[in-house]
């Protein structure tokens, strides 16, 4: 097993790529804090892991709130007894307009869950894993976190910011045994993605991307299995996409 003995700790880890990514790293041995601030959601992940044999608690806490973020950790700590993994996956896909329509407090919003939260997550893990001379950080970013697309812009900036922000952390702390790095997924079948194209998804979803088909969050969860684990000991720093090719470039006919 990959991670045994170790605790991940996954924030949004009630749906989609998070819930994906703690069922397959519980698979591999880990002790999960399941953190969502939909309380049912994080509860029901857990009820699954458990269920097939694994060590879960749900946390329910609110990344856009700073004491819900140091209280998270906390609780990991206190329940599970250490940090290994901090994988911060929670974001919130924030309004779709052109910038100008964006209000003060929706782009405070999304900055504020994507963004800050990310941020205080590793503030208040890394002293933790810095006495441990361990851990290992994974941020998601998206492919709007490498290239712009129309009507996101505070999600964008959020997301281009998450790279700087775990850039530099892996190069403040990899002298503590500390790595951070970034993963971007493309187009990924979860509740996120329903909820911007409704039920139906477009037939871009799956024609844009060269391995003609849209992702899985267990897509994400092997490739996010690999970044946190031992076997990717020397890589930090990094940004790994998940996208079926869709950045290489365009795709062939
Ligand atoms: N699905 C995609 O195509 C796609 C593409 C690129 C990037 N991403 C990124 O992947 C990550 C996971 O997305 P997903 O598609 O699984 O989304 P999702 O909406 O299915 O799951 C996100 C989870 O995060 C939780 N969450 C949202 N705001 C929170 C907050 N303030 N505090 C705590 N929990 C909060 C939600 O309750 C939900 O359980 C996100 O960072 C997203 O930006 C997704």
């Amino acid at each position: 097993m990959k991670l045994a003995d170790r605790v991940a700790l996954i924030t949004g880890a009630g749906s989609g790529i998070g819930r994906g990514s703690a069922l397959l790293f519980a698979k591999e041995g880990a002790r999960i804090a399941v953190v969502d601030m939909d309380e049912q959601s994080a509860a029901e992940t857990a009820r699954m892991i458990t269920q097939a044999g694994g060590i879960a608690t749900a946390i329910r806490a609110d990344l856009a709130i700073p004491d819900d973020a140091q209280r998270m950790v906390e609780a990991t700590i206190g329940r599970l007894g250490a940090i290994d993994i901090l994988y911060n996956n929670a974001a919130t896909e924030g309004p779709i307009c052109f910038a100008a329509q964006i209000t003060l407090e929706q782009f405070d919003y999304v900055m504020n869950v994507n963004l800050r939260g990310t941020w205080l997550a590793m503030k208040y893990a890394l002293p933790i894993m810095m006495e441990r001379r361990r851990g290992s950080i994974l941020n998601v970013s998206s492919l709007a976190g490498l290239r712009a697309t129309p009507g996101g812009a505070a999600y964008c900036a959020s997301k281009f910011a998450v790279i700087g922000l775990t850039q530099a952390i892996a190069i403040e702390y990899g002298k503590y045994n500390i790595r951070a790095n970034c993963i971007i997924p493309g187009w990924i079948e979860t509740p996120m993605v329903h909820r911007l194209f409704g039920p139906a998804l477009p037939e871009s979803s799956v024609t844009a991307a060269p391995l003609r088909r849209i992702g899985q969050p267990e897509d994400v969860a092997r490739a996010a299995l690999f970044l946190v684990s031992d076997d990717a000991d020397y890589v930090t720093g990094t940004i790994f996409t998940v996208d079926g090719g869709i950045n290489a470039g365009d795709r062939g006919p």
